[in-house]
């Protein structure tokens, strides 16, 4: 279905009458399916989600029966919702002419509900609005079969059920943290499906550290099973972050290099071009390490590095990235318990790596000044953030895997907001070629040069993914400049989408809210991710935080500290 390779038994596969999805509830095949927007009137919400979710029915991959709501404290009619969504909607896809008649067809399936977060009849009321819709849906699309039967206009109540409709639910909690347990407590209570499936995305942060992190997991558990959360890490919905697998395991030239043998070390990088602007008064609480690091750059690690799983079902991969091989989890409806119990023997990748240590951990945070008649402001300056801040905007970390493959590799996070330039990258650096061949048999020819060992040893391979802007896959090679001479050249086989994909590559959010309605879990994070991830930082963290370790001071649109320099350094690595 929607043109989208047939990954894991999600219910697109098995989408077959009787056919059960994981959390039990009957599939898709009979079914509408209600999202709702909780936190419909904020940022996120109208920068990804909307625009997501009409993208995603522009190129029909909604199912057939859906509705839109959303849901905050705000006033708004359905009518200002729709007003408001429709300032950020955009034909991205492509110019065709039926785009704003899509827009109008997606507007008049939103509907929006005012209500407090942990208000059990606000929740109730949008509950009583939601079976109107899922009713409304399902009689609009069968009436003309409906009345060839027979069907009493007038008594439809319980429409969807004579239709056979199954209503599933979906709430994307795009609040602030303090009230996720608000709402999944009252949303599950008076708003889940009472005959389908009802899931939860969530939001990061899930917590500070361990700690926060598991009261978070034990009371959103105490709502739901884990299998109805869906714990979102948009960077795993980018579409070069999903290449990552299919180019370590389905290209004979790659894998076999995927080690300490071949792998001098592995870089991932983050960098934004802006501040913190507008969102500083969340961004203080956390900083850098928790809003990048240990989350998006992290899950791009364990990606990387995990060992070849036993197949792409979601749970096969997400084994690799954390938990132990002989407890393969495959969760079924109301196996909280024993999923919880897997939890606690969890290893493989994250659980392999050694806890973070402030001697391999350099932060930073932007300072303003004025370039080219223009003022740049420092990260103290926004109003939202506290005078005197020490939260890092700018973070470098040097991580180890202890187990066979990846011994003694180093792993270079680098995450920095404000700096030069806007991009997310893997790099990978290969080994040097044993012996040196080119560096002794050094011959000049007609002016052709030679090439010394010192550039040989900087010319090593190096496979760069690059995840944004400008998407790319290429790999630096050395090569024989053309003519008599002997004269090697480091140059680049270049994958680059926008020339080889013309199709513009779909949002982060898009792929991944596709498969929260699918039940597709790969690339969500379960709880016992999440505890593996914590244990690696939260160590650092407690003790920057203790130790009150200022931040070197650089400027708004720098290269960053140049203490970073310094712990690649003491690594043997050069950044890329
Ligand atoms: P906002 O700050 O815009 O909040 C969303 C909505 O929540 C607001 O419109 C407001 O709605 C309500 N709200 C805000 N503050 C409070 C409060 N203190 N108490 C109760 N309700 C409140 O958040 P974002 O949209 O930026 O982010 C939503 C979630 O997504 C957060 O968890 C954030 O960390 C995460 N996120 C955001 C990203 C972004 O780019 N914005 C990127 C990645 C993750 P109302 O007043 O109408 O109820
Ligand atoms: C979010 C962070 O998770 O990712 C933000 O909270 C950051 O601080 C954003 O700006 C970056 O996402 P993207 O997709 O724009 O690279």
């Amino acid at each position: 279905a929607n043109g989208r390779p047939q990954i894991s038994a999600s219910f697109r596969d098995v989408a077959i009458d009787g056919a059960q999805s994981e959390d039990g509830a009957p599939e898709q095949g009979g079914s509408t399916v209600s999202i709702t927007v909780v936190g419909a009137s904020g940022d996120l919400a109208k920068k990804k989600i909307f625009p997501a979710l009409f993208a995603l029915y522009y190129e029909d991959c909604l199912p057939e029966h859906f509705t839109v709501f959303g849901y905050a404290r705000s006033k708004m009619s359905d009518e200002e919702l729709r007003n408001m969504i429709s300032l950020t909607l955009t034909c991205r896809i492509d110019q065709r002419e039926n785009c704003s008649d899509k827009m109008e067809q997606f507007l008049k399936r939103c509907f929006y509900q005012s209500g407090q977060y942990n208000s059990e009849e606000g929740f109730s009321e949008l509950d009583r609005k939601l079976k109107e819709k899922e009713t409304i849906v399902v009689e609009y699309t069968n009436l003309y079969e409906q009345i060839q039967n027979g069907y009493d206009c007038e008594a439809h109540a319980n429409t969807y059920h004579q239709a056979g409709k199954v209503p599933n639910r979906l709430f994307y909690l795009s609040i602030p943290p303090n009230i996720f347990v608000d709402v999944v407590r009252s949303a599950s209570r008076t708003a889940s499906s009472q005959d389908g499936w009802t899931r939860f995305i969530v939001e990061k942060p899930f917590g500070r550290d361990s700690e926060s992190s598991g009261e978070l997991t034990r009371n959103l558990k105490k709502y739901l099973a884990e299998e109805q959360i869906f714990r979102i890490d948009h960077y795993l919905g980018k579409e070069l972050v999903e290449n990552l697998s299919v180019l370590r395991f389905s290209n004979l030239v790659f894998e076999p290099l995927w080690s300490r043998n071949y792998i001098r070390n592995v870089q991932l990088i983050f960098s934004e071009d802006f501040g913190t602007e507008g969102r500083g008064g969340y961004f203080d609480n956390y900083g850098i390490i928790r809003d990048i690091m240990q989350n998006h750059l992290l899950q791009i690690l364990a990606l990387f590095a995990m060992e070849t799983p036993v197949s792409l079902d979601a749970e096969d991969i997400r084994n690799e990235k954390v938990s132990d091989h002989d407890q393969i989890l495959i969760p079924t409806y109301n196996e909280t318990e024993s999923m919880e119990a897997i939890n606690l023997n969890q290893v493989k990748v994250l659980r392999s790596m050694r806890q973070l240590r402030l001697e391999d951990v350099v932060v930073g945070q932007y300072k303003g000044h004025s370039k080219g008649g223009k003022t740049y402001p420092a990260y103290v300056d926004d109003p939202t953030v506290p005078s005197g801040s020490i939260t890092p905007t700018f973070a470098a970390a040097a991580l180890f895997i202890d187990n066979a493959r990846w011994d003694g590799v180093p792993f270079l996070m680098k995450a920095g907001k404000a700096l030069h330039t806007r991009r997310a990258e893997i790099r990978v650096q290969f080994r040097r070629v044993p012996g040196n061949l080119y560096g002794r048999r050094s011959r000049s020819v007609g002016g052709g040069g030679t090439t010394t060992v010192t550039e040989l040893e900087k010319a090593t391979n190096e496979l760069v993914l690059r995840v944004q802007p400008d998407e790319a896959i290429y790999l630096k090679i050395n090569s024989k400049v053309p003519g008599l001479g002997m004269r090697l050249d480091s140059s680049d086989l270049n994958l680059l989408y926008s020339e080889r994909y013309p199709a513009e590559i779909p949002d982060a959010y898009e792929r991944l809210l596709l498969d929260a309605i699918e039940g597709e879990r790969r690339l969500f994070i379960r709880s016992d991710e999440l505890d593996a991830a914590w244990a690696i930082f939260t160590p650092v963290l407690a003790d920057l935080e203790a130790n009150k370790v200022a931040p070197e001071l650089y400027p708004y649109g720098s290269r960053g500290p140049v203490g970073a320099h310094y712990l690649a350094a003491n690594h043997n690595v050069r950044w890329g």
